[in-house]
């Protein structure tokens, strides 16, 4: 049996404007993963499992689109195999679908390295990155290529179209508390509202992407000089941007004020928003007490992170 496994992301600054050129920070969820088992089939084909959705099928009978069936034939086609391996592929996800932690992403990456460690032949970070993107564009139309690339090179990362990403170190790492509304939201409704309103507004969605985008850039200096302490603040600014680009949801803004009211130096939407999860910037000392009140205020689900820990 070959086991592999690959993290789910949380967007630190960026998310939207990533999509329409501009820079972002995400960083890698080591505590939620996404598992898969590959086991020798009785009979010759690929049947895959997918214990959290209930889906099961065969390769061959996959229907067109199907993103599991199309993240295994990339990877059979990466490898150039000639005939088609018997095997069982069994999928395990602690991600919650649609809810901005890129699972899927994580599926395709965990999937690639199950399948290509089976069969032996491990592929790049880059190689699994490019071929979860081909996957990630059947989810939603233009995905920027963040979750894919942050998920594959496991490492925090800048990311900006048409540039090579940058994966960085964190020299003071720091504590996020991911809170879930449990609110599914496709990131391609998500995104295909921005479009409707760039579209609608161009120059003054332009303006806020461009704020967005310096707003990166100013994180990112402060990560890489180690004073995290400048986060909360541009936590709380990119949330602001989120809200005039009209993808939050009453549900995170209440969030994002209970975990600051408890202690958080700052908090944001991460990922599509319009539902899904938040971030939550904490001291060590203070993580309990903000995690109390996520809880209590009906937070579906929490993880903490170290961001470089
Ligand atoms: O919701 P997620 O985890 O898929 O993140 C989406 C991030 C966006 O910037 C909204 C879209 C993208 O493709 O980058």
């Amino acid at each position: 049996m070959t086991r592999a496994s690959a993290p789910g992301k949380v967007i630190l600054f960026g998310e939207h404007a990533v999509v329409y050129g501009r820079p972002a920070i995400a960083a890698p969820v080591s505590e939620a993963r996404v598992r898969v088992e590959v086991t020798p089939g009785e009979r010759e084909g690929i049947f895959v499992e997918a214990e959290d959705t209930g889906e099961a099928f065969w390769l061959r009978e996959a229907e067109e689109g199907n993103p599991l069936a199309l993240a295994v034939q990339l990877t059979l086609d990466a490898l150039a195999l000639g005939s088609s391996p018997a095997l069982r592929v069994h999928i395990q996800s602690d991600l919650p679908i649609a809810a901005g932690l890129g699972s899927s992403a994580a599926v395709s990456v965990a999937m690639i390295r199950g399948l290509s460690a089976h069969l032996g032949r491990e592929l790049s970070a880059e190689r699994q990155s490019a071929m979860a993107y081909q996957v990630e564009e059947l989810h939603h139309g233009t995905p920027s290529g963040i979750d894919n690339t942050v998920i594959a090179y496991g490492q925090p990362v800048r990311f900006q179209k048409g540039s090579p990403p940058t994966v960085f170190t964190v020299p003071a790492p720091f504590r996020l508390i991911i809170a879930d509304t449990g609110l599914p939201s496709p990131t391609g409704d998500a995104v295909a509202g921005v479009r409707s309103r760039w579209l609608k507004t161009r120059a003054r969605y332009e303006r806020l992407f461009d704020e967005i985008g310096d707003l990166v850039e100013t994180a990112h200096r402060a990560i890489a000089a180690g004073r995290p302490s400048e986060l909360g603040t541009l936590l709380d600014r990119n949330q602001r941007l989120l809200e005039e680009l009209e993808v939050s949801h009453p549900r995170l803004q209440e969030l994002i004020a209970v975990a600051r009211a408890a202690g958080a130096e700052g908090a944001k939407l991460s990922g599509g928003g319009e539902g899904g999860n938040m971030i939550a910037l904490v001291r060590p000392t203070d993580a309990s007490e903000v995690a109390a009140a996520l809880q209590a205020a009906g937070a579906s689900r929490l993880i903490q992170t170290e961001v470089g820990g």
